[in-house]
């Protein structure tokens, strides 16, 4: 894809990177590159969404829109996964219980079809801000990384599992999705991994 082409697709898709382990979170939100099927006019009318995801670096996020919403996708490391099983005593619906928030495929330990993507609407369940990603653990000694929402205090893990006593009343959703390829993900369509 040429530079004059990534300029006109910048306003599609961002990445955020957060650094795991020592320092804290984040860091700059840069320009991404997206891909343009179908096309933008198709994407507003509820087409599905192609995102490659080969050149996300372990821990980084990037997000996307589809269907008018805002959907992260998460390059998880073994050390992210690693620690979802330590804060399940502090999480509402550990086991996505909730039916309607993830797709069958979905309903597991890591809520996604492969455990190293993570795939989830970016709207609370509380009243819809935008969860801001912070993958370091602390300070709190239940906090592992997750998503944060910074409009009333909700608090989701590394899954997208929403914690006990926090606004928010449900894990975030997992959109459907399938895999095309081993690098390019395809939001709106599902079908299981590639
Ligand atoms: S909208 Fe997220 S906590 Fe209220």
């Amino acid at each position: 894809m040429t530079d004059d082409v990534d300029r006109n697709r910048r306003h599609f898709l961002t990445v955020a990177t957060a650094v795991t382990g020592g320092a804290g979170l984040i860091a700059a939100t840069i320009p991404f590159v997206a891909s343009m099927k179908p096309s933008a006019r198709a994407q507003a009318l509820g087409a599905p969404v192609e995102v490659p995801v080969g050149m996300l670096e372990p821990g980084e996020m990037i997000r996307v829109m589809w269907r008018g919403k805002l959907v992260y996708v998460v390059r998880r490391t073994e050390e992210m996964l690693s620690r979802l099983a330590s804060v399940t005593e502090h999480l509402r619906d550990p086991d996505s219980e909730v039916v309607e928030q993830q797709p069958e495929f979905a309903v597991n330990e890591y809520r996604s079809l492969k455990p190293e993507y993570l795939v989830l609407e970016g709207s609370c369940t509380h009243l819809g801000c935008a969860p801001l990603p912070e993958f370091q653990v602390g300070p709190a000694d239940d906090w592992q990384g997750g998503f944060f929402c910074p409009c009333h205090g909700s608090r989701f893990d590394l899954a997208g599992r929403v914690y006990k006593s926090v606004p928010a009343p449900t894990n975030l959703r997992v959109p459907p999705y399938r895999f095309l390829r081993e690098d390019l993900i395809m939001i709106g369509a599902e079908s299981g991994a590639a």
